[in-house]
Order: structure tokens, then C-alpha cells, then sequence
């Protein structure tokens, strides 16, 4: 035997890998779901009885029966019929007027979100993101070595003042910020929507100091209460905002399926590099996507979960008033959780191994979407996916823990 000392041969770039946090927290509820029922706030996922299975499943089989194209490679940037539904979608629901040959369809958001990091990024490259962010994005940019700066929120969303006084203190230091990514809509972790002031603001900053967006649109389309608001896409007269698209949420993230609307100067680049490394998305998601999207299912299939999960949102929101009164908390509009600030000298992470252990409730750490190591007292919590009359259970459960 002569095993190989693998670690010789590993890359400069894992130096930049880490774990997830979340993942490990999953893998943990995955072995305890086997033992016992899980009361569920952890991951971002649909409701899987709120998706209508039974809709796909006749959808596929119309697919896989009639469409000799359903089991082959598609084109790299997407089936040109759903890059056409996807502009129709933009223009429905972003009022984006999108160019379907600027729209590249990806493996979920997750995809487009490491291609821009692969594209654009380069290390050393100061990023803003929204401090507490989407941990994912996070883990992924810091695999390109960029250094991230997180600016506070606050319930109108990120702290375009902040953010104004950070990047003059960083031009006024020689140092130029390269790109600003946001979840404008429902973010996560923290179920905050951006106000229009901060959406002009934010807009503003990007222009005068010539940083690119990246708009996060995961969850701009689970929206519970009639809020004011418009994409930044649509506002972008520069068109320096890359929008990043997913029916994840909706549709269920099982189908991963997203996408990219790039400035078309973009675009070949963004087709050649993802090529080789995908060849294209799974031709049969793209498929139910564009029959979901055609045939007008996805407006019904949005509008019941929106019912649902406004419910959910409530009887959540009521029992951490019941049980957590006093707990600093976010009241989201939108998007699938809600953000939990706990008593300072409180560990999140000790309290949700706790509640998985003891309660089986499982719910994630705030921790690791902060930039800074600050955050150690917050927790996120999903309210889409526990079954309704579950929910005050397992806040209870979390109140004693904390308490
Ligand atoms: C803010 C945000 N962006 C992107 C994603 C990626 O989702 P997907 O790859 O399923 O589209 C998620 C999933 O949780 C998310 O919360």
C-alpha cells in the first residue's frame, strides 16, 4: 500500500474553503429526523405539500413521453422557449422589458451567484454585501479570495447612509469596493424588504461610484403585504445591476432552476465559462418550468403559498410574542424567515443543538451570515415548511430553551 498524503495535492484555493455551517446543522437534522419528528425552521425549502406534485408529475410524463429533446443536452444558456418565458416573467412581475438573449437559465441562483463570483471576482476584491447575508453567497465569494464588508440593517433594509460613509472611507483609503450584492425583497436570513428610498439610494451609490449590483430576486416573489416596492432591474437605467432569478422558492428547490438577466455585453462570457462545466441545466426542469410558466400555473401555485405561508408567518410571529415577549425580532413582508435577536449573553448555536437534541426543533445559528463574528446571539427561523400546528410547539420549546 502506498496511500497517497492527499493534502499534497490539494489546491492553493482550499484555503478559502470552509464547511457550511448550515450543512452541518442539516446533516445533524437529517440523523435525529430518523429517530424522531422534527418540528422544522431550518432550511429555506418550499412546503412540499403546498407544490403541486401531482401537476408535475403528469407535466413530466407528457414530457418524457412526447419530447425526444427531454433526455439530451440543451443549449448551455437554456431552451430558447423558456428564456422567452422567462423575459415574459420579468416583465410580469419585475416590469423588466428583459431580452430573452440576455437571460441565461442556471442551476438555481446558487449557479449564477458562482459564476459572477468566478467572472467577476478576483482576490483581494472588496464585496458589500447586507451584514447579516445569504451564508451560501458568503461561502461561495470567499472561495475567490474577495473580502467582504457588511453594512447594518435596519427594517428599511441595508443602511444606504452607511454604505455611502464606507465607500467614501475606503476611496479616501486608495481602496475601491468592486460590487454591492443585496436580496432587496424578503432577504435572507432576516425576512427584510428594502424600502424604495433605499432602493433609489442604493442606486444612486452604484452610479456615482461605479460599483456593479447583484440583485438577489430569491424570494421577490413571496410577498404577504401590499408593500410599495420595485426590482432594482427596473430601476437600473445604467444597466449595472446583474439580476439574479430562481423559481426555487415557488416552484420547489428540488427543480433548480434559476437564472441570470445580464447586460448583454455579458453575456458570452457568462455562456462560454459555464459550458464546459455544466453543458446546461437538467433539460427536464427546464421543461416543467416552461410548461409551469406557459400555462399559467405558476401565478395559482404562488398565490396558494402566499396564503399558506402568510398564515404560517402569523401563528409564528403570534407565539414568539406569547412565548419570547421582549425578544428583539424582524415582522417580515416577505421571503421565509424570520430573524430572532436573543438576550446578549445567549449562544444561538448552543441553543439550536439544544432545541434539536432536547425538542427536536431545528432552526439555524445567525452566526455564519454575519461578515464580522458578530451575530453569536441571533437565530433565523423558516416559517414555511412546519406544518401549521406545529409551529407554536416548537416556538414554546425554543422560549423554554432561551428562557
Ligand atoms: C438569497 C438566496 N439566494 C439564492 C439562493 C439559492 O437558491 P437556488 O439555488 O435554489 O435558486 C437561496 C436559497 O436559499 C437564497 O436564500
Amino acid at each position: 500500500m502506498n496511500k497517497p498524503d492527499y493534502s499534497k495535492f490539494l489546491s492553493s484555493r482550499i484555503n478559502f474553503v470552509e464547511p457550511s455551517p448550515i450543512r452541518e446543522m442539516v446533516s445533524k437534522i437529517a440523523k435525529k429526523s430518523k429517530e424522531t419528528l422534527i418540528i422544522s425552521f431550518a432550511a429555506g425549502d418550499p412546503d412540499p405539500d403546498v407544490i403541486p406534485r401531482k401537476l408535475y408529475a403528469e407535466i413530466a410524463k407528457r414530457i418524457f413521453e412526447d419530447e425526444r429533446r427531454s433526455v439530451i443536452y440543451s443549449p448551455t444558456e437554456g431552451l430558447p422557449e423558456l428564456r422567452e418565458e422567462i423575459a415574459r416573467f420579468m416583465m410580469n412581475y419585475e416590469r423588466v422589458n428583459a431580452d430573452p438573449d440576455s437571460i441565461v437559465v442556471t442551476i438555481g441562483g446558487s449557479q449564477a451567484i458562482d459564476l459572477i463570483g468566478r467572472l467577476i471576482l478576483d482576490p483581494g476584491d472588496i464585496v458589500i454585501v447586507e451584514n447579516p447575508s445569504y451564508v451560501n453567497t458568503i461561502l461561495d465569494w470567499k472561495q475567490y479570495g474577495v473580502r467582504l464588508i457588511g453594512i447594518p440593517m435596519d427594517e428599511n433594509g441595508m443602511r444606504t447612509d452607511v454604505l455611502e460613509e464606507t465607500i467614501r472611507k475606503l476611496r479616501s483609503e486608495g481602496k475601491f469596493a468592486k460590487l454591492i450584492y443585496t436580496i432587496p425583497t424578503g432577504q435572507n436570513p432576516t425576512g427584510i424588504t428594502m424600502s424604495m428610498d433605499r432602493r433609489k439610494h442604493l442606486i444612486e451609490i452604484a452610479s456615482e461610484h461605479d460599483l456593479l449590483i447583484v440583485e438577489d430576486a430569491a424570494y421577490n416573489h413571496l410577498i404577504y403585504e401590499q408593500v410599495e416596492i420595485r426590482s432594482l432591474k427596473s430601476m437600473d437605467k445604467d444597466n449595472r445591476v446583474v439580476f439574479v432569478g430562481s423559481f426555487s422558492k415557488v416552484l420547489g428547490t428540488g427543480l433548480r432552476v434559476g437564472w441570470l438577466y445580464l447586460p448583454s455585453e455579458l453575456v458570452n462570457l457568462f455562456k462560454a465559462a459555464k459550458g464546459p462545466s455544466d453543458m446546461c441545466p437538467p433539460v427536464p426542469s427546464q421543461l416543467v418550468v416552461h410548461r409551469v410558466l406557459k400555462e399559467g400555473y405558476f401565478e395559482e401555485i404562488r398565490k396558494n403559498a402566499i396564503k399558506i405561508y402568510k398564515e404560517k408567518r402569523d401563528i409564528m410571529l403570534n407565539a414568539i410574542a406569547r412565548y419570547l415577549p421582549g425578544i428583539k425580532h424582524t415582522k417580515p413582508s416577505a421571503g421565509m424567515f424570520v430573524f430572532l435577536w436573543l438576550p446578549s449573553h445567549v449562544d444561538g448555536w448552543k441553543i439550536a443543538e439544544e432545541a434539536l437534541e432536547k425538542h427536536a426543533v431545528a432552526t439555524i445559528p445567525g452566526a455564519p451570515f454575519y461578515t464580522d463574528n458578530s451575530g453569536r446571539n441571533t437565530l433565523r427561523l423558516n416559517f414555511s415548511m412546519a406544518p401549521k400546528d406545529l409551529i407554536e410547539k416548537g416556538i414554546e420549546a425554543l422560549a423554554n430553551l432561551v428562557k
